[in-house]
């Protein structure tokens, strides 16, 4: 039965997208079966793979019209991709019965195929965000090291624990990314304290760099494993996807693989 996560923070330009393409990719790289699903009316991930327009994407399987149809990147990647008509999903779902839960039923159909599945949310903290949360074991939250990356971040936190309360006991927060992360830059060092004090050790060792690659790798439809695998890109999602493994192995309040080493 795949784990199912949700990347989500409502902001956009956070590195949501490029999370879930390269984090499922380094899951990949790991050894696992990876599904992403693009929950995202923009279709940035589906784009940034050159998956060209489906008959069949998540807004026909949502909507009830067909069953949810993978299609295969590369071996062990597979995509649900997306369309701007899934815009119109919120407003046309909005009377359905138990309408929270109806990414959660498709998934169920095809969970077995895959060790996990990662959910791109759209910017926003509507239906089909809530219907990710609802479906999902874990969440990750990609920040962007910037002056006001924590704004907002409350709401989140209270959206997760209402879903929590209401329809999803098992949803749980695994971890904080801090995104596009440059040392030399004092603001992001400071940025990243403050992330720290606000998230403590939920926040991954691992921070994602500022690299060029990783922002060229969407234009020519490729993951970075696939466009860059000697880029630091490559080498930070490789790292986080295995943190991530550790830390859903040995359960999401234990400590790292490296904090352990550390302390040896
Ligand atoms: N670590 C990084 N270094 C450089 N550019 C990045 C990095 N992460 C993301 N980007 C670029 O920043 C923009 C926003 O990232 P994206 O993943 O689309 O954010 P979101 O999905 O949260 O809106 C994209 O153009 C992406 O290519
Ligand atoms: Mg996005």
């Amino acid at each position: 039965m795949g784990i199912v996560v949700s990347l989500l923070n409502h902001k956009g330009g956070v590195g949501k997208t490029t999370s879930a393409i390269n984090i499922g990719a380094g899951l990949v790289e790991l050894g696992k079966r990876v599904l992403l699903i693009d929950l995202d009316p923009q279709a940035n991930l589906t784009i940034s793979l050159g998956i060209p327009r489906q008959k069949s994407t998540i807004y026909e399987a949502l909507r009830g019209e067909s069953e949810l149809t993978p299609y295969t990147y590369k071996q062990n990647l597979d995509v649900i991709t997306s369309s701007l008509d899934l815009s119109g999903a919120e407003m046309e779902l909005i009377n359905e019965a138990g309408r929270e839960f109806i990414l959660r039923e498709l998934l169920s159909q095809v969970a077995d195929d895959y060790d996990f599945i990662l959910i791109d949310c759209p910017p926003s903290l509507g239906l089909l965000t809530l219907n990710a949360l609802t479906s999902s074991r874990y969440v990750l939250i990609p920040l962007q090291t910037e002056f006001l990356a924590v704004q907002g971040l409350a709401k989140i936190k209270q959206v997760i624990d209402k879903v929590k309360f209401r329809l999803n006991k098992q949803v749980e927060m695994a971890g904080v990314i801090a995104t596009m992360y440059d040392s030399r830059r004092v603001l992001n060092r400071d940025v990243v304290d403050t992330i720290h004090k606000y998230f403590g050790d939920k926040v991954f060792g691992t921070y994602i760099r500022d690299n060029v690659a990783l922002a060229e790798a969407p234009a020519q439809r490729k993951d970075i494993f696939e466009y860059s695998p000697k880029s630091p890109g490559a080498a930070d999602y490789l790292a986080l996807s295995r943190e991530f493994l550790d830390r859903v192995e040995n359960g999401i309040h234990a400590k790292s693989v490296a904090q352990r080493e550390q302390e040896a």
